[in-house]
């Protein structure tokens, strides 16, 4: 008995291996040379930052509905003025979008984990979080769950953000067009690290992030993702997280911001 069980924990670990995502299969470097770099056979890559240019990669493949997780290692170090965004698009002028932005800090300082969703064009959704751990120690995973209900952020496995589909009050959902990954590690000094009052110390370049793991569910063998999947409704336990973050960590929230939207708060807030 005792090795029948081992051979079915190897199975299930080969399953996992053949549904994980391959680099060189599933992406392309888009910008930056040779800054943007697949290693280990295509189980690593990374972005890296100079004076002179930042790097980038997109999806081969375009999705539509599906739960998407990467890890990521952020820049350590002095990291202020640097922006590592990982986010799913689609293209054109009335686009959907669904972001997460790493906004780096001096050494000891905390990164900002900044999101935002676009629907048909519009933005300006922003929620922005610290984190409960160091980015730059260890990778950890970042997930979007996205089906026809609702867009949910996680960082390992815990909800920190629910985009809820809101069209009942007249709130455009992305649901039609289907978005590619994108990644890119770039230079935001102006704006990014206590709000552009820290600079990027190119002293300290490269800057380097690392990704791995990348994996989809929902996936089918068509150009994108089966429209049909649906991801699972939040438990009991995953709601308490949420809460959790929602209460100790997030630092923004455009949904209580009466200062920016004096004309009264998103539809979706309401
Ligand atoms: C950087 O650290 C400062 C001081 O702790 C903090 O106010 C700020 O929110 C941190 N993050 C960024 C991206 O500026």
């Amino acid at each position: 008995m005792k090795s029948f069980t081992g051979f079915l924990v190897v199975l299930s670990s080969f399953v996992m291996v053949a549904t994980a995502g391959n680099f060189y299969q599933d992406f392309d470097l888009t910008w930056g040379d040779k800054r943007a770099k697949i290693f280990n056979g295509g189980q690593l890559l990374s972005l890296s930052l100079d004076r002179v240019s930042g790097s980038g990669f997109k999806s081969k493949r375009e999705y539509l509905f599906g739960r998407i997780d990467m890890q990521l290692k952020l820049v350590a170090g002095n990291s202020a003025g640097t922006v590592t965004a990982y986010y799913l698009s689609s293209e054109g002028p009335t686009h959907d979008e669904i972001d997460f932005e790493f906004l780096g800090n001096t050494t000891g300082d905390p990164y900002i984990v900044h999101t935002n969703v676009f629907t048909q064009g519009k933005g300006n959704r922003e929620q922005q979080f610290y984190l409960w751990f160091d980015p730059t120690k260890n990778f950890h995973t970042y997930s979007i769950l996205w089906d026809s209900r609702q867009i949910v952020f996680l960082v390992d496995n815990t909800p920190i953000r629910v985009f809820a589909n809101a069209e009942r009050k007249g709130v455009p959902f992305p649901k039609n067009q289907p978005m590619r990954i994108h990644s890119s590690l770039w230079n935001a000094d102006d704006w990014a690290t206590r709000g552009g009052l820290v600079k990027t110390d190119w002293s300290k370049s490269p800057f380097t992030a690392y990704y791995r793991n990348f994996n989809v569910q929902g996936s089918t063998s068509s150009r994108y993702m089966n429209g049909a999947w649906k991801s699972q409704q939040l438990d009991a336990y995953s709601r308490r997280r949420l809460r959790w973050v929602q209460k100790n960590f997030m630092i923004y929230n455009y949904c209580t911001d009466l200062k920016r939207f004096p004309q009264g708060l998103p539809a979706e807030c309401r």
